[in-house]
Order: structure tokens, then C-alpha cells, then sequence
């Protein structure tokens, strides 16, 4: 954690939430609490509180909430330290980051340190005789501006095997050190130290709070690995940040454009699309897409043309869905990555792909054309069918409407027999799975999806188990001694969804390791969207404060219960086929 607990603490304690949210809403007094329009959705009649006891707010409509911090971080759109830096500057109080705990002796703070020599390093000798051939390769092969180089912080390594080494040296940094940090490596056969970056071109990675987290290296020609990376470090995980967003995050309101590549990237900003991130030489990951959750509510993938491109693209699709983003899919036609196509056809043509940029349906529906000629009947049929089961999954009845009159035309069917099938296909789907499975399930493929936690719709009544004991455990200091004592046992495998675990271990740990649970640390790792569903738990509970114990106690069986229940629902096919194995043995004897 960058910011210690206790001036977090000092800053919610020095912070009146109702003069906070007062100065953005107009609040009135109802009752011991304060009410008002809600600022993150659109309303006539207000749901939104604000409770001043427990230092919290929560919407009733669209279900936003948390605390001060939560509140700074949704309107402002901030990551959390942020967040919790201009609540600090508002109540006067200064902040003094802690000395990372180290890692193998490094300390985030070292290796920040490090990162930005060398990447001062690398950036001089860009502009010095040394890196000629590399000044040379980013502005005319690549058609890179000196402004745009100076922007990116972009560099060069020389081919030496240590004048970085050296360099680093100068300044103090040691072999160790330099090791750790993914500099330099060392050699197996003399110990000695040289630089792991040579002759490459460098893209200095940099965080959301300007720290250089760490670099890529490009050839200047087609030799292999194209492409050198940090590897993570005390101070850098790949999978949790992205390239560029520390100046996309300014651009973001409407929607960022997620790429794969650096240059794809440096090219988009080039031409005005400051709004431009791309992962760090991996596919995304989860952690990265609850990122961009902090900074928008639209991800637009545009993805390289070719085949790994697309099939990216609809694995990018599906982790960007299940944090709920509005996620859209660009193609380029007519060049290989967006890089290429914004040269070759400007920006004005990139913008057009922009607009219309394709959702989930149309992207995958163009894809189903694609593949079938509608001039054979027999393919038209296999495109109906297979456009059918696509639209019958889509929850809302308004959407498959909408999505049958669009590909009625194309098919060459009268829209009414197109929707006839594709109900008829999700009538006979839905009596199959209510079959097969629970209610629960029924419940999932009727489409009471749930965005913020996505595995609700695989086991309603666990996951409201679930939320009633983390709702407890938040409010109630002794509920939780009773899982730390061990009067219940209760342990993050008993949880049923990933948010579930996630914030069962987050607020046991705070309780067990870190001196007590506190709301407003959560905010470290839930996105405000979770924060306000962690919110909802917390205030559905308040009105059971007399036997609130009872209720944790039957809660807790419902969960173990029910997990039980999907658990072996979900691993059927396995027992079943054990069974028969058995079965057929016992016949043999
Ligand atoms: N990448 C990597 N290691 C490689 C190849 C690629 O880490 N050997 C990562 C890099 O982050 C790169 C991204 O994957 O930016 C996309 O790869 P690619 O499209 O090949 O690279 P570009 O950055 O687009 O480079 P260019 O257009 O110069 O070929
Ligand atoms: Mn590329």
C-alpha cells in the first residue's frame, strides 16, 4: 500500500461527508440522514442518502455507494490514492508515502528511482550520436515527431554489454539491485553485470501516478524477440497496468481504445485518440479490465487485423463484458494494425471506424455473414440457425427485436417468422436448462445478469447468503472475532463468487494482520462500482443490529449449503460418469 492506514483514517476523520457531497448536491435533511439527487444517474424524485453516522452514502436507484473516498473517486473519476490525496489536500493534511514494505531488499520506491535514471539514460541517448540509428528509425521508418518522442519519453539502448550498467553504477545503484529491477543481468560465467537492454529501441512504462514502472524494448529490424520486457518487479506487475493510461486516464470520459500494441498506441495519440492503451505484451487480464472500469464506462478493442488479432479480440470481449464494460470492436480493412491504418488513411477514417465501431451482436452476427453465401439456400439456412441461437441468448426481449429486424433483411426472411424461431429457440433453451439444472439456472438464462458480480446468476440464493455475511462481518466487529476465533468456521474457499472470496479475504486480513477492518481501505481493490455493491450489503444489514447473530449463523449455513449444491451441480457430468464406470465394473464381477 502507498498510503499508510492511519492517514487514510486521519483523512476520513477529518472529512465531513455531508459538507463533501454538499457541495456537489443539494442535500436535505430527512431524518437523522441527508437525501438528494443522485449524481451518477439521472433521476426526478431522490433515492440518493447520505448518512452521516456511519460516514457512508448510498443510491437506491442505481445503487452507487460507499464512502468520502468512494464518492472522490466516481465523480473525479480517480484511482484511490488520488482519491484519498485531494480529500488529504481539502482537510490539510500532508501526506508522507510510506517507505514500501521491500521485496528482496528492493523497495517500490528503488526501483521507481532506478527506472527513472535509466530512463533518462536511454532518452539522452536517443538524442546523442549514439542513437542515431534509433532517432532514425522511430522518425522515418516509424514517422514519429520529436514532440511526439519527447511525450512518450521515448529512448534508445546502446549495443554496449554495460554503459547503462556503468551509468547506474555512477548513481549508486548496485549489480543486485540493477538485477532486481530487470536493468542489467548477470553473467553465469564471470558474475559480472551487463545491460539487459541492447540496441533497442525503448517505451518507458509509466504508471497512473507517473512512476516509470518499466520498459519495452523494440528491434530495429525483423531479428527476434521483437520485443524485450521488464519482467515484474517489487514495483511493476504486467497484468495490473497498461500502457499509456497515465495519459489516456485524461481522455477517458467517453470510452478508451484498447490496442495491442506500443506503437499502435503512440500512433492513435499521434493522431489525436489520447484515449489510446494497450496491454503490456499479454492478453488482458482481469485486474487490467477493473482498471479501466476506474476511468470509463466504454472499451473499444481494436485489435491487429490479422487472425491472433480477432481471436484476441473476442477473448478481450468476454474479460471486458464480465466487469461490465460496454465493450466495442473495431476493425481496420485494408491495413494490419491500427498503426498502419491511421498512416495510411489519416484520422478523419479512423474516426468514422470509431462511430462505427460494432457491439458484441453486430461484430459476431457480421462474422456469422461472413461465413455463408446468402445466394445458397442451404447456407442461408445454416446463417438463420446459427443468427438464431446468437439472438435467443440475448436477455431482453426489446434487444432481440431489434437485433432479428437487423439481420431479417440480410437473410431474405420476413422478420416475424425470424422472430417466431428465435423465440421458439429460447423457449425450447430455457425448458432444457430449468431441466437439467435448479431454478438457479433458470434464473441465469432468463438473464437477471448481474454486472458487478457476474456469478450471482449462477447461484442466487448463495450469493444473497454470501452478501448478508459480508454485510455482518463490515458492520460488526464481534462477527468477525467469531471467524477469527474460530466459533464459526468460515474460510474464503466456503465463498461462492469471486467477489465474494475476494472481499471475504480482504476484510479477514485487514481484521487479522493489519490492525482491523476499515471500510474506506477497501476502496484499495474494489472498483467504485464494487464499493457501492460491498455499500448495499452494509445498509441492507443495518436494520438487524439486535440479532444480527442468529442471522450470520443461518447465513453462513445457506452459503455451505448452497455452494454444495452448485459445486456438485457444476462437476455432475463427472460424478455421473464415474457412477457408470462403477456401475459397469460391478456388472462385469
Ligand atoms: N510483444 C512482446 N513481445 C514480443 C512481441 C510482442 O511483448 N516478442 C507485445 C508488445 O507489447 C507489443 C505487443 O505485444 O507492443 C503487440 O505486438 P506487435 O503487434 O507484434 O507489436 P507492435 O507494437 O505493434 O509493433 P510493430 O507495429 O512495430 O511491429
Ligand atoms: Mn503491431
Amino acid at each position: 500500500m502507498m498510503i499508510p492506514r492511519e492517514v487514510v483514517e486521519e483523512v476520513r476523520r477529518r472529512t465531513d461527508i455531508v459538507e463533501l457531497i454538499g457541495s456537489y448536491v443539494t442535500l436535505k435533511r430527512a431524518g437523522s440522514n441527508f437525501g438528494g439527487l443522485c449524481p451518477f444517474h439521472s433521476e426526478k424524485t431522490p433515492s440518493f442518502t447520505v448518512f452521516p453516522d456511519s460516514e457512508s452514502f448510498y443510491c437506491f436507484g442505481c445503487g452507487a455507494g460507499g464512502d468520502a473516498i468512494t464518492f472522490v473517486m466516481k465523480n473525479e473519476n480517480l484511482d484511490y490514492p488520488s482519491a484519498v490525496e485531494v480529500l488529504a489536500a481539502r482537510a490539510g493534511i500532508q501526506i508522507v508515502k510510506e517507505q514500501e514494505k521491500s521485496t528482496g531488499g528492493l523497495t517500490r520506491k528503488r526501483v521507481h528511482d532506478m527506472n527513472k535514471d535509466a530512463a533518462k539514460f536511454f532518452h539522452q541517448c536517443l538524442l546523442a550520436p549514439i542513437g542515431a540509428e534509433g532517432l532514425k528509425y522511430l522518425t522515418e521508418k516509424r514517422g514519429l515527431s520529436m514532440a511526439l518522442i519527447k511525450h512518450f519519453g521515448l529512448g534508445f539502448a546502446p549495443g554496449s554489454f554495460n554503459m547503462l550498467t556503468d551509468y547506474m553504477h555512477k548513481k549508486g545503484y548496485t549489480d543486485a539491485e540493477l538485477a532486481q529491477g530487470f536493468l542489467c543481468g548477470i553473467s553465469q560465467k564471470n558474475g559480472r553485470a551487463y545491460d539487459y537492454f541492447r540496441n533497442r529501441v525503448m517505451f518507458p512504462i509509466i504508471d497512473t501516478a507517473g512512476n516509470v514502472i518499466a520498459f519495452g524494448g523494440r528491434v530495429m529490424d525483423d531479428s527476434k524477440p521483437k520485443y524485450l520486457n521488464s519482467s515484474d518487479t517489487p514495483a511493476f506487475q504486467k497484468r495490473k497496468n497498461l500502457f499509456a493510461l497515465n495519459f489516456a486516464k485524461n481522455h477517458s470520459t467517453d470510452r478508451l481504445i484498447l490496442c495491442e500494441g506500443y506503437m499502435d498506441v503512440i500512433s492513435l495519440h499521434a493522431y489525436g485518440f489520447e484515449n489510446a492503451v494497450a496491454t503490456l505484451g499479454t492478453a488482458i487480464t482481469p485486474e487490467q479490465a477493473r482498471l479501466m472500469t476506474k476511468y470509463t464506462k466504454q472499451v473499444i478493442i481494436c485489435y491487429d487485423a490479422d487472425e491472433a488479432g480477432q481471436r484476441a479480440a473476442v477473448k478481450a470481449m468476454e474479460v471486458l463484458g464480465q466487469v461490465g464494460m460496454d465493450v466495442r470492436v473495431l476493425h481496420v480493412n485494408d491495413a494490419k494494425d491500427p498503426d498502419e491504418y491511421l498512416r495510411k488513411f489519416g484520422d478523419a477514417r479512423f474516426r468514422r471506424l470509431i462511430e462505427g465501431s460494432r457491439t458484441e451482436f453486430s461484430y459476431k452476427s457480421e462474422k456469422i455473414f461472413a461465413k455463408y453465401s446468402m445466394d445458397i439456400p442451404e447456407e442461408r439456412i445454416k446463417a438463420s440457425e446459427e443468427l438464431c441461437a446468437l439472438i435467443a441468448a440475448t436477455p431482453s426481449k426489446v434487444e432481440r427485436e431489434i437485433y432479428a429486424s437487423m439481420v431479417a433483411d440480410k437473410l431474405k426472411i420476413s422478420i416475424d417468422s425470424l422472430k417466431n424461431d428465435i423465440e421458439r429457440t429460447r423457449s425450447k433453451k430455457l425448458r432444457a436448462l430449468k431441466q437439467k439444472e435448479s431454478k438457479d439456472a433458470g434464473l441465469s438464462a432468463k438473464g437477471y445478469g448481474d454486472r458487478v458480480n457476474p456469478d450471482t446468476a449462477r447461484n442466487v440464493q448463495a450469493v444473497a447468503a454470501e452478501e448478508a455475511i459480508i454485510g455482518l462481518l463490515m458492520l460488526y466487529p464481534e462477527h468477525r472475532k467469531m471467524i477469527t476465533s474460530g466459533t464459526i468456521a468460515l474460510t474464503e474457499e466456503d465463498f461462492f463468487s469471486a467477489l465474494g472470496k475476494r472481499a471475504f479475504a480482504r476484510i479477514m486480513k485487514m481484521e487479522q494482520e493489519e490492525g482491523g477492518f476499515s471500510y474506506s481501505l477497501l476502496g484499495e481493490d474494489f472498483t467504485p462500482d464494487e464499493m457501492g455493491r460491498l455499500q448495499s450489503m452494509l445498509q441492507k444489514r443495518r436494520a438487524l443490529a439486535e440479532n444480527g447473530t442468529a442471522v450470520l449463523r443461518a447465513s453462513v449455513t445457506t452459503l455451505l449449503e448452497q455452494k454444495r449444491k452448485s459445486d456438485a451441480r457444476e462437476s455432475g457430468d463427472v460424478v455421473q460418469s464415474i457412477q457408470q464406470l462403477l456401475d459397469a465394473k460391478k456388472k462385469k464381477q
